[in-house]
């Protein structure tokens, strides 16, 4: 394909932006960043050889559905449960994603929401920032310490493993972990013990971080019922997707004290984050900043770019996912 017509949905890193520029004639960037509606990711379908979207847009099957012109979406992201995968492959568009080059990022978040919820450092921030700190005093924000504190990983790809090795090396946690497929290897954490269910590391763990992929089979797999298994003395980090965890049923847990804590950085419906949380002084909310860092967001848009250049050029893209 000779000169495609690119269609960049959100702003991206401007030195990732350049490169793109430089490599293709014609781009149509996002310079104001206003999110695409549906009929605008449409038009992009259909009159763009190439669409490079991110997690804030949803392309259902529907877009998918004849005339479209693009072949390629070259997803800014991990994760790509907004795109209908299947609907994109029997359209006969190929679609890739970034993986790899955000672990370090995302797993430092999870940490971050792991020692704000236990040392209740949301809270703190709030009250002196309100003007409402009194002072120091024995008895004030008292929260958890981690050290040796069980860490529970549900999800041990990438992401979970570079959770486990931050927990176990900085802090001393032991580490349980269910993950889907059968004997799992943790690298850099040999004594991570695999246990058979998501309910045996929800009864185990003192914090527990998800770290599944936001397929639909995953959705609400952290609902009433599986909160109740946690100790009331536990907290939830959750880095990966807001629907693998019931928003409400955690709203309710946090509240009547049938779990501790918790950390989102990830929501149902994002960008709204329910009142019911927001309420909550016993949950720290970040809005889904897992990856935000230069240097990751720029290794990001570079990954896009060479799945790209290998699919122009005819080769398996790297990261292909459908
Ligand atoms: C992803 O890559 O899927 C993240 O959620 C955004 O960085």
């Amino acid at each position: 394909m000779t000169d495609p017509v690119i269609v960049v949905t959100r702003k991206w890193p401007e030195s990732v932006e350049a490169e793109l520029c430089k490599r293709y004639p014609s781009v149509r960037l996002n310079a104001d960043d206003v999110p695409l509606d549906q009929d605008d990711l449409r038009d992009a379908l259909q009159h763009a050889d190439v669409v490079l979207p991110t997690v804030s847009d949803r392309l259902p099957a529907e877009l998918f559905q004849p005339p479209i012109r693009t072949r390629f979406l070259g997803n800014f992201g991990v994760g790509y449960h907004h795109i209908d995968v299947d609907a994109a492959a029997a359209a006969g568009v190929v679609v890739t994603n970034t993986p790899g080059v955000l672990t370090d990022a995302t797993a430092d978040i999870a940490m971050t929401l792991l020692l704000m919820a236990t040392r209740r450092a949301g809270e703190g921030e709030r009250e002196l920032r309100a003007g409402a700190w009194t002072g120091w005093r024995p008895t004030h924000l008292l929260g958890t310490e981690v050290t040796g504190r069980t860490l529970g990983i549900l999800g041990m790809g990438r992401i979970g493993a570079a959770v486990a090795r931050r927990a176990r090396h900085g802090f001393g946690m032991p580490v349980v972990f269910h993950d889907n497929k059968d004997g799992v290897a943790v690298d850099g954490v040999p004594d991570a013990t695999q246990l058979d269910s998501i309910d045996e590391v929800l009864a185990a763990a003192d914090v527990v971080s998800v770290h599944v992929p936001g397929r639909a089979a995953n959705r609400h797999l952290i609902d009433a019922t599986r909160l109740k298994r946690m100790k009331p003395t536990a907290f939830l980090i959750n880095t990966a997707r807001g629907d693998v965890v019931d928003q409400r049923a955690l709203a309710d847990a946090l509240w009547d004290g049938t779990i501790a804590g918790a950390g989102l950085d990830v929501y149902e419906n994002e960008p709204d984050v329910p009142a019911e949380l927001r309420a909550l002084d016993n949950v720290v909310l970040l809005p889904h900043m897992g990856s935000a860092t230069v240097g990751t967001r720029t290794a990001m848009g570079m990954r896009v770019l060479d799945n790209l250049a290998a699919y122009l050029d005819g080769r398996e893209p790297p990261n292909r996912v459908a």
